[in-house]
Order: structure tokens, then C-alpha cells, then sequence
């Protein structure tokens, strides 16, 4: 890679410690925030991390925070160390930085990538105003399996919605200029089919078809280089027995040789050290040899490079052209990002302190939570809820919970503007609010003493009971793998006693991934999935539970009938045999429950209704070079205003390679006045038909296809065309 003079000018004084340094990434013990997150890697303390800055043995820091402190890291790297290169500061800033926003599954619920972008710029906004200049996120894993944790972090289980998502984020991120001093790095993770681990238990092992993992599982990181990304997070998991974090063929040769990408790859927090548990390295040296050498340019946090690479360089292991071509890579992604200018930037203490942006912020955070809240059940019409003359129970261990409205990966939220369920009720009701009771029923996971009675009391005195369920937000996130999709049991015995006095229940989850409802929580008479909502989670919920705002969310992940479903997704391939409304028997079946969903991707309710009229498709024998041209007429024949998000899947009904039943293509969200209506085109080309064939190569077949227009991946009717062969004239 060529880079410009400075830089070459810079490698060629670098003493082989000092390009070592540039490639190494540590915890940010000068200005920590949350030293208890990996205690056991945190070893060093502030002087000793200032020396190493000192002594140009750093790179970059990560997950510390503070502008002041910021810049005297920065003032020991500029003037105290031999060469002067500025140090990188990094964080994990997920989903909000003391604004804190939907969890990135929840916002994906939304199917605005717009609203993505919008969040991820306010985050960037405050991440840079104090003292960052670098996020690992957004994590663009796709996740099939809801026993995996970590879905939670990514836009769930579609390929089409999670290129969508990882590309607003990184715009919203980054902005439009990467040297800007609100601009905030972006770094897509984990490359690669981290979703992908066995049996949805974290850090397990990948076993993956090639075509699987190009055609579900690195698009989204594709989508997320095309918006602007120059660095990427390694994995930890392997995939097909060769660690992520040592691929050789994933590092450096899908990513570079095949796709060209010139920036900068991390490792995840000691991915390299792992290699020896992983039984790939025979030792600490051998694994940074096979590390460095398959493309893995900065190691996080073992100190395997700064111990390991002078030697393996010494010994000619590792050439020193190829440690040149690390470090340049992290100079030029340093010079990106405008540190070589100005090192300074991003560390203004009056910026940190002006929290005028704030209130936008806040708007936004509440707009952003209504936006993510699926509607799943809605019988007679419980919501929305009346704020006069109702008497409402506040029911469940989450109604005036303050411990999980940030959800599972919030290192710097302000917590003191978190705002709990109970709050933006009585907010909501307003005087009305004095008749209001709450009653936590039991903890998250235990029975209280007297609790139920507590609770069935309230619920007889009721006329609507609002029930707030659903998972501790340390179910979600890292390492935080379930054998059980569903509620804690406490929770459900709180739930049948509840409805068992017969008063209309509405659930309100809070959750972390698509759960496998039962009993009187499946069956409540409405359902909403909440997620978690970060700093404004009790107005969101109430502007829903109100009507003051009519929900319009979808489900990014199907929920199941039952754990023992997983992994589900709708877009499974065709079974040979497909079971049959007239015959069960030797049928891909499960014996105890149907195959379908309890609700599927793509689901949602609203307070009003939609009809869609069948897709009108501008030819039935598409050109191979053609774009087909679809129009759907979709009405609102509801009472209120509302939004849909209309949905296109397509089917390839034979193909070289067993397709998905359906697969999601396109979407776009709408807003439809009551009783209007709303023409939605979309355009298809062939490459949104293509997919990875028996020789790796991505493309379409000609033959018939199946579309539809519609409101889920279960519903509608479809429609067909033909894609010709190429040559083949499209005239009838
Ligand atoms: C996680 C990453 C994160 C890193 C740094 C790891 O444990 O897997 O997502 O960016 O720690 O905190």
C-alpha cells in the first residue's frame, strides 16, 4: 500500500520496538471507566501505561474516557515519546455514549436504517466530545441462533436488514469527513460468522458451509466497507478449525486480496492469546507468528506482539516488509482520521463540558425507543390504553426498575437521566396518575414474599393490568449464552396468577433476543416487545401504551414457539419433505409443536390496519441485464394515522443450490394517513437474485422466481416472474 511521505518517512526512523508499539492496543488505565470489564487483562496501572506511551510502545487505548486526561496522554505521545505519533482512543461505544439509545437489535426493530444513522451521529457526537476518537461497533453479526447472546447487539437474523443497518451505522458514525472532530471511527465486528457459533453457545466453534458464510454472514461487513469503514474487529470463534483471528484466507485473502480493503484489521480483547487455548498455537510465540502472518495487524490487550514480534522479525519468521505493511496500515488509518494534523483533536475539554446538544438528544433517544417497540398481540383492541377513567396496575419486577434499561453492552450511559417504566406512565397520565398502583409482584428471578398476593390484589382492583416482564439485561451481551429462551420462572408464575383473576393483561418485555413466550404471557391479550430502550425507555413505552404513538416496528428475529426450535429462521432452505396440511407422518416436523413460528420475522402490529393490493410487476420475463420494476398499493383502512414497513421476499424456485423458502430483498417504511393509501415501488436487479454457487462464484440463475409484497415472512400471495438467460430477448 502506498502511503504518503511523512508516514513513509516515519517507518523508515522506526527502531523494530517502535513499529511493534504502533501495533499494539491496551487498556486505557490513564482515564478508566469501567476497569471491571476483562479484570484479568488490566493489569497495568496509569504511570505504567504513560510509559509505555512514552516509550512509543502504544498504539492505541481503549475504553477510557475524558478529554483532559485524553490530551496528556496525547501531550506524552507528541512530546515526550522519540518520534511524536499521536495514540488512538478507542471505546466500546455501542448504542449511546451518556445519551443511551435502543440496543442495536431493538433499533433494527424499527426498520428505519435512517434512525440508525441519526443515533449512531448523536453518539458520535458525544463519544468525541469526550475524548474518543474510535468505536468498536457496530457489530454486524447475524444471528440465527437466540440462544446466543449477542444478538443483541447486531439487527438480527436477516442479511438484507443487517447490511442496512451496519451501513447507517458506520455513515452515522463516521460522518461525512473522518478528520472532522465529531467524527467517531467506525469498526465493523466480528469478522467473521461469530453468530455462527454451535449451538449458540459464545466462543464455540464455527462449522460452516463456504456458501453460507459468503452469502449470510459477510455481507453485512461488505456493506459496511462500501459506507466507509477502514478498520475491522477479528473473531474469536474459528471457522471451519482455523481460528478467525489466525484465517488467513478470511484476513487477508477474502478481505484484502478479494475485496481490497486497506484498512486496519484489530484483533478482539486477546484473540491472539487464544489461539494456544484453541490448540492452533503451539505457544505464545507461535500465535503471534500465525496471527500476524494471516492478517492481523493490532493485537489487543495479550502484549503478544510487543513480547513476541521483535524476535520472530530478528529470526526472519516474519519479514520485515510485512511488519512495514502493519504498521503503515495503522499511520495511514491514523493520518485518516487527522491525528497526524492534529493530535489534539477530539480532546477539548469546553466541548466535553457544553452539554447543550443534550436536549436534542434526548428527543431523539425517545423517538428512537418508540420507533423500536413491536406490537405483537392486540386482541379487543386492550391498547391503547385510556388515560382517564381506566384503573390501571403497574405490575412486574421491571416497572420501576432503574438496573436494566440500558441493556447489555453501556460502558459511559448517564444513568441519572434514565428514565423507568413507571416514571412515563405516571408522566403520561398525568393527574390521573394518583390512581395509578404499582406493585413489583417479585424479582427478576426470585418470588418476594407476599408478592403475588400483592400483585393479584392490584390486578382484581384494576381494570387493565400492565405487566413488565422479561430478562435481566446480563441475559444478553458477551458470554451471556441461554439453554432457555424464556422468562425466569418467577416471572411466570407472577403472569398466570395475574391473569387468572381474569383483568386484561398487557405484557411489556423487555428482552434481549426473540424469546420463546408460554403459559399466560403468550397468552395475554396484548404483547409488547420493548427490548431495551436506554435513557428515555418509560416515555417510549408509555407514548406506545397511550396511542400518542402508533407502534410501527417489526420483528428483526422470529420469536419461536419453543427453545428446542433453535436455531430457527425464516429463511431456511426447502426441506424435500416439506410437511403437508394433510399428512404429518415422516415429515420434517417437530413432534410437540408446529414448524412456524409463534411470530415471524418481519411481524408487527398497529393501532390501525393495512391491505395490500398484489404486487404489479412491470414484466413477468426479466432481462438478464434488466431491472424489474414493482408497484404495491397499500392502504390504510384503519381509524388512525400509522406506519407499515412493507416487505419484499423473493423465492428462486430451482436452483443449483437448495434456496430459503423466502427471503427478505427490500423493505421501506411508510407512513399512511387514516383511510389513505400509498404507492411503494422498488427496483430489482439480478444481483439481489444471486447467490453463492458450488464453485464459490455469486450469481443468478435464470428460471422462475416467487415475490411478494407484504407485511411478514408469512404472509401474502405471491406473484412470479421469470429471469432470462443471458441473451434471451425479454420481448414475449
Ligand atoms: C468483545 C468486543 C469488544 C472488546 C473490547 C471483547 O470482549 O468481544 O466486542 O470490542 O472486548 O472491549
Amino acid at each position: 500500500m502506498a502511503a504518503s511521505a511523512r508516514i513513509e518517512s516515519l517507518i523508515a526512523r522506526m527502531t523494530v520496538e517502535e513499529k511493534v508499539g504502533q501495533l499494539g492496543v491496551f487498556a486505557d488505565m490513564v482515564r478508566p471507566f469501567a476497569p471491571d470489564v476483562n479484570p484479568e487483562a488490566n493489569v497495568r496501572n496509569a504511570d505504567e501505561v504513560l510509559a509505555q506511551v512514552r516509550a512509543g510502545r502504544v498504539g492505541s487505548l481503549f475504553n477510557g474516557v475524558g478529554a483532559e486526561l485524553g490530551r496528556r496522554i496525547q501531550q506524552v505521545a507528541v512530546e515526550e515519546s522519540r518520534l511524536g505519533i499521536p495514540v488512538a482512543l478507542a471505546a466500546d461505544v455501542i448504542h449511546g455514549m451518556r445519551t443511551v439509545f435502543p440496543i442495536p437489535l431493538g433499533e433494527a426493530a424499527s426498520f428505519e436504517p435512517a434512525l440508525a444513522e441519526r443515533t449512531a451521529r448523536a453518539t458520535a457526537v458525544e463519544a468525541t466530545a469526550a475524548g474518543l476518537h474510535w468505536t468498536y461497533a457496530p457489530a454486524v453479526d447475524i444471528a440465527r441462533d437466540q440462544r446466543w447472546g449477542r444478538g443483541a447487539e447486531g439487527a438480527g437474523e436477516d442479511v438484507v436488514l443487517g447490511c442496512a443497518f451496519a451501513a447507517a451505522r458506520v455513515r452515522g458514525f463516521q460522518g461525512d469527513d473522518l478528520t472532522a472532530h465529531d467524527a467517531l471511527l467506525a469498526t465493523p465486528k466480528h469478522f467473521a460468522a461469530y453468530g455462527a457459533v454451535a449451538a449458540g453457545m459464545e466462543y464455540a466453534s464455527v462449522d460452516i458451509a463456504p456458501q453460507t458464510l459468503r452469502d449470510v454472514h459477510l455481507p453485512p461487513f461488505q456493506a459496511a466497507f462500501a459506507a466507509g469503514a477502514i478498520s475491522v474487529m477479528s473473531a474469536f470463534n474459528d471457522i471451519n478449525g482455523v481460528p478467525a483471528s489466525a484465517n488467513r484466507g478470511l484476513l487477508t485473502g477474502i478481505l484484502r486480496e478479494e475485496w481490497g480493503f486497506d484498512g486496519v484489521v484489530i484483533s478482539d480483547y486477546t484473540a491472539d492469546m487464544e489461539l494456544v487455548a484453541h490448540g492452533y498455537a503451539e505457544d505464545d510465540r507461535d500465535a503471534t507468528k500465525k496471527a500476524f502472518l494471516a492478517g492481523l495487524d493490532l493485537s489487543m490487550q495479550s502484549g503478544f506482539y510487543a513480547a513476541h514480534l521483535p524476535a520472530l522479525v530478528e529470526s526472519g519468521e516474519v519479514p520485515m516488509a510485512a511488519l512495514d505493511e502493519g504498521v503503515r496500515r495503522m499511520l495511514v488509518l491514523k493520518e485518516r482520521i487527522g491525528l497526524l494534523d492534529d493530535p489534539y483533536r477530539s480532546l477539548d475539554p469546553e466541548r466535553e463540558a457544553d452539554t447543550g446538544h443534550l436536549a436534542d438528544h434526548e428527543a431523539l433517544a425517545r423517538d428512537a425507543a418508540r420507533r423500536s417497540i413491536v406490537l405483537l398481540k392486540n386482541d379487543d383492541a386492550v391498547l391503547p390504553l385510556k388515560k382517564r377513567e381506566q384503573r390501571i396496575a403497574l405490575v412486574g419486577p421491571f416497572a420501576r426498575d432503574r438496573e436494566n434499561i440500558e441493556g447489555c453492552w453501556t460502558l459511559f450511559g448517564d444513568r441519572s437521566r434514565y428514565e423507568p417504566l413507571e416514571d412515563g406512565v405516571r408522566a403520561a397520565l398525568g393527574e390521573a396518575a394518583a390512581s395509578l398502583v404499582v406493585v413489583p409482584g417479585c424479582d427478576l428471578e426470585a418470588p418476594v414474599e407476599g408478592g403475588i398476593e400483592a400483585a393479584v390484589a392490584a390486578a382484581r382492583d384494576a381494570d387493565v393490568v400492565v405487566l413488565a416482564l422479561g430478562e435481566p439485561q446480563r441475559y444478553s451481551g458477551e458470554a451471556q449464552s441461554r439453554i432457555d429462551i424464556g422468562l425466569p420462572p418467577a416471572q411466570e408464575a407472577l403472569a398466570e396468577a395475574v391473569a387468572a383473576t381474569g383483568t386484561p393483561v398487557v405484557v411489556v418485555l423487555r428482552n434481549g433476543r426473540a424469546l420463546a413466550l408460554t403459559g399466560a404471557v403468550r397468552d395475554a391479550q396484548a404483547i409488547l416487545v420493548t427490548w431495551y430502550l436506554g435513557t428515555r425507555t418509560g416515555s417510549a413505552v408509555a407514548d406506545v401504551l397511550f396511542g400518542d404513538y402508533n407502534p410501527s416496528a417489526r420483528l428483526p428475529v422470529s420469536f419461536p414457539q419453543a427453545t428446542g426450535q433453535q436455531p430457527y429462521f425464516y429463511n431456511h432452505p426447502r426441506t424435500g419433505r416439506p410437511e403437508l396440511p394433510t399428512m404429518s407422518e415422516f415429515k420434517a416436523r417437530w413432534r410437540e409443536i408446529p414448524n412456524e413460528p409463534l411470530y415471524p420475522f418481519g411481524y408487527g402490529l398497529s393501532y390501525t390496519r393495512f391491505e395490500y393490493d398484489a404486487p404489479r410487476l412491470g414484466t413477468t420475463r426479466l432481462g438478464w441485464d434488466d431491472t424489474l420494476e414493482i408497484v404495491t398499493t397499500v392502504r390504510n383502512v384503519g381509524d388512525v394515522d400509522g406506519e407499515e414497513v412493507v416487505q419484499l421476499y423473493i423465492h428462486d424456485r430451482v436452483a443449483s443450490r437448495v434456496r430459503p423458502v423466502r427471503e427478505l430483498k427490500a423493505f421501506e417504511k411508510v407512513a399512511i394517513a387514516a383511510g389513505g393509501e400509498v404507492e411503494v415501488r422498488f427496483a430489482l436487479h439480478r444481483d439481489a437474485l444471486a447467490f453463492t454457487d458450488a464453485d464459490g462464484v455469486r450469481r443468478a440463475e435464470p428460471g422462475l422466481f416467487d415475490l411478494w409484497v407484504c407485511a411478514n415472512a408469512k404472509s401474502g400471495e405471491p406473484v412470479s416472474f421469470e429471469l432470462l438467460a443471458s441473451g434471451v430477448s425479454a420481448a414475449p
